[in-house]
């Protein structure tokens, strides 16, 4: 990984930031990303640094805005020319009966977890080197109640990921599927993050086998 280009969505908390951790104890090139969480990133950002990143870049994404997602491609390409590995990150969540769920709760899930992590895979295709990882979930394989839209959005990433998988063959593509992990999205209920960075470090670096476009389901690697 020493010198690779690891672009992880949403690295200011949680399974992106420990999987940044890892990344940059490897001695990698990150560009990681924040949302609302500016000094969460610039935390991150300096740790990652001290653990022995090769270089960082932080910038501010939302994946639910077109234009965000073009600057970002923009000073990716200006700083580093590729990328080796994106690994679509960025997600929320919001557990409610579907009735209780409001027109935007609906809206910033599908659009965060699938609408934004297609987008921002289709703009930085052109320079991906090496591969795809996507997080999907638990919730993508298993339905649950109060988790109706979560898993549909879920759901969809792996259909999306087989689908990519497909047209790109020269690409290394999967979905990974963490279980219930502690970070902000379940009230730091689970297994801990580190865990699952472990298991993103692992996928990407030919540590765990999985045909292209293929699940890598945290629970099983882990049992
Ligand atoms: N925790 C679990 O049990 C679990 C299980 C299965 C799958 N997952 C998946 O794992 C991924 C990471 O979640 P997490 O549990 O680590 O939750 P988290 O701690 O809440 O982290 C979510 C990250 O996504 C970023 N983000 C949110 N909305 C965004 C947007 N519109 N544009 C760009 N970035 C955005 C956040 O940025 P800011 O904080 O800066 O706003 C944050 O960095 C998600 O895809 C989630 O669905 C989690």
């Amino acid at each position: 990984m020493k010198n690779q280009v690891i672009l992880i969505t949403g690295s200011s908390s949680g399974i992106g930031r420990e999987t940044a951790y890892r990344f940059a104890s490897e001695g990698a090139k990150l560009v990681l990303t924040y949302y609302k969480g500016k000094t969460r990133g610039e935390r991150v950002e300096k740790k990652c640094r001290g653990l022995g990143a090769a270089d960082t870049l932080l910038i501010n994404l939302n994946v639910m805005d077109n234009k965000s997602i073009a600057s970002t491609v923009v000073k990716v390409q200006k700083k580093y020319g590729r990328i080796d590995l994106l690994i679509n990150n960025a997600g929320t969540g919001v557990f409610l009966p579907l009735k209780d769920q409001t027109v935007r709760d609906i809206e910033i899930q599908l659009r965060t977890n699938l609408e934004g992590l297609i987008k921002v895979t289709r703009a930085f295709l052109p320079f991906i080197r090496k591969g795809i990882i996507n997080i999907a979930s638990f919730l993508g394989k298993h339905a649950g109640s109060e988790l109706a839209t979560y898993c549909a959005s879920k759901y969809g990433v792996r259909g999306f990921t087989q689908s990519v998988a497909e047209e790109y063959p020269g690409l290394i593509i999967c979905s990974v599927n963490p279980d219930e992990t502690a970070t902000h999205l379940t009230g730091y209920s689970g297994r801990p993050p580190s865990e699952v960075a472990d298991v993103i470090f692992r996928a990407a670096s030919g540590k765990i086998r999985f045909k292209s476009g293929g699940d890598v389901d945290v629970w099983k690697i882990l049992k």
